[in-house]
């Protein structure tokens, strides 16, 4: 059986371009995989984070994923920060991934913006910490969204330069599995920008813990254009918030673009974005209140993240002292 590594940052509240890119597809692959899913808190802090605020958003974030379905029995669910595995093999990258490598992420730049002579050194070698993730569990398989495929990319890299230099076979090659018609969420502000926890306009997304009327009203407020929607996949070309919408639906109706306008081809958006809205609230309603009934008991939260953190550990660090070894560390 394959194994499979995911990772998502307590960095605020999930949005529906996490659960529709992610999280949900998370989901259906723990029926035949063993999967190891992870709450990257290191990686929150390259942007600084408000202590108490992490805490909070930390045990959100596994209360929100234990709500979507994710399986801390049958598979893993831990807390990154607990199993010093990841640090100890970032170090290793950081020492294997070359400077140019890191020169040419996309997401760091946007992330850093203008300003990247003020932007964290954590922040830069961010990827070499998420190649260590999965490359701790010699994980072959990673669901994500779209943004993340570079990242994985340059994790490929890290793996085959590591095995090149110590002239071994030891890490694995891993397949990105970027999966259905929402791979990329757009903002509902801006259909050429990604939907983001980080965004500064609520209107822009969706979160996981919008109650019905502010769901209703967000896909109202959705920017849009006047013509009706196509009946044919190929009148999505140049319309991106039509094309968003469309991609939402498909994910959440378990279809595809074709399929919903076959069913909605021709509509304007008043009805389409109607149904939408009521979809949305019939999947993410249920979410939100069991998210809600586990944060009730944070002690029980911690205990199913503190046995994760144990069984992640164990897989992790013989991988990672055997790496060790390979370096030639005295162990
Ligand atoms: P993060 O926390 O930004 O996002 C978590 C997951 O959600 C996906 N995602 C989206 N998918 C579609 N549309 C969107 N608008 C959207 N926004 C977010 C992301 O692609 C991701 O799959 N670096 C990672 C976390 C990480 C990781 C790892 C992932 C750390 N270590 C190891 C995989 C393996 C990140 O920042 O995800």
């Amino acid at each position: 059986m394959q194994r499979i590594f995911s990772g998502i940052q307590p960095s605020g509240i999930p949005t529906l371009g996490n659960y529709l890119g992610a999280i949900q597809n998370w989901v259906g692959l723990q029926q035949d995989h063993e999967c190891i899913w992870c709450v990257v808190d290191l990686h929150a802090i390259t942007v600084f984070q408000d202590p108490k605020g992490l805490t909070a958003a930390t045990r959100e974030m596994a209360a929100t994923l234990l709500a979507c379905g994710v399986d801390p029995v049958k598979h893993v669910l831990f807390l990154q920060s607990s199993v010093r595995a990841h640090v100890q093999l970032a170090w290793i990258f950081n020492c294997v991934a070359r400077l140019g490598w890191l020169n040419r992420m996309t997401q760091f730049k946007d992330k850093a913006g203008k300003d990247r002579e003020n932007a964290s050194a954590g922040l830069y070698v961010y990827p070499n910490l998420m190649a260590a993730d999965i490359h701790a569990y010699h994980a072959t398989r990673v669901p994500v969204g779209d943004d993340q495929k570079q990242h994985l990319e340059l994790a490929n890299d890290i793996a085959q330069k590591f095995n090149h230099d110590y002239g071994v076979e030891f890490f694995k090659n891993i397949e990105p599995l970027i999966m259905g018609p929402a791979a990329r969420v757009m903002s509902l502000r801006d259909g050429t920008k990604k939907m983001s926890k980080s965004d500064p306009s609520d209107q822009s997304r969706i979160n996981l813990n919008d109650d019905a009327d502010t769901i209703a009203l967000k896909i109202r407020r959705a920017k849009t254009d006047p013509e009706p929607l196509p009946s044919e996949t190929e009148g999505l070309v140049d319309r991106p918030e039509a094309r968003n919408l469309v991609g939402i639906y498909a994910a959440l109706a378990d279809t595809d673009h074709a399929g919903v306008l076959r069913e909605h081809g021709g509509k304007g958006f008043g009805a389409f974005k109607q149904s939408l809205a009521d979809l949305l609230v019939e999947k993410i309603s249920p979410i939100s209140q069991e998210t809600t009934r586990l944060l009730a008991d944070p002690s029980a939260l911690d205990a199913i993240l503190h046995k994760g953190s144990e069984r992640a550990a164990a897989i992790a660090d013989p991988i990672v002292a055997e790496a060790e070894r390979l370096v030639g560390f005295l162990k």
